[in-house]
């Protein structure tokens, strides 16, 4: 399938100033706690990076990963464990960091089956949402920016494996792989 890069979305100082006021509700909200912070592996780390440090508070941070897409442009709704967190998360105020929000089956998936190990509370922070594409009611608590109905690739995100280190949020076509 052809595939073209169609521009600049959302630019890197746009992202810099979105990062640091997400950084800031969160200083604010877990002031006097210390926060677990999970990396949803691979789209989140370079926002996780540049969002913790710009956390004001005590941070642990670990990671999971767990597939829902399997090479395509389409999420598949079905969410497979391929990394545990390496702690236990009981009686921790745990914030899961995700790259993108899209039919939110991904995340609700990951809630519920953390929610079992009892955290003392557990919210989302997403760097990006496409609230048009959801087909669920979950909603993050903290979210970046909202974008259209488009797919994204850079500051993380790829397309097949490709782009994550792109430093703007730009557009992707792909010709005849729409749906
Ligand atoms: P969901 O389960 O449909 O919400 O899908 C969430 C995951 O799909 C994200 O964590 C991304 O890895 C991936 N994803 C969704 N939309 C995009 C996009 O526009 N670009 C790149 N990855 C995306
Ligand atoms: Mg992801």
């Amino acid at each position: 399938m052809a595939h073209n890069i169609k521009g600049v979305l959302i630019s890197r100082e746009e992202i810099a100033k979105v990062v640091d006021d997400l950084a800031a509700r969160i200083s604010q909200d877990y002031a006097g706690k210390e926060l677990v912070v999970i990396g949803v592996l691979k789209g989140s780390f370079i926002f996780l990076a540049d969002l913790v440090r710009k956390i004001d508070l005590p941070i642990i941070i670990d990671f999971m990963s767990v597939s829902s897409y399997y090479g395509g442009t389409k999420s598949s709704g079905v969410v497979k464990i391929i990394k545990d967190l390496d702690n236990d998360i009981e009686g921790k105020h745990v914030l899961i960091v995700e790259d993108i929000v899209d039919s939110g089956l991904t995340l609700q998936n990951l809630k519920e089956m953390l929610l079992t190990r009892n955290p003392a509370s557990l919210r989302v922070c997403a760097a990006f949402d496409k609230p048009e594409r959801r087909k669920t009611d979950i909603t993050a608590e903290y979210t970046g920016m909202l974008i259209p109905d488009e797919f994204i690739i850079g500051y993380g995100l790829d397309y097949d494996g490709s782009y994550r280190s792109l430093p703007d949020v730009c557009i992707l076509s792909v010709d005849g792989g729409n749906e």
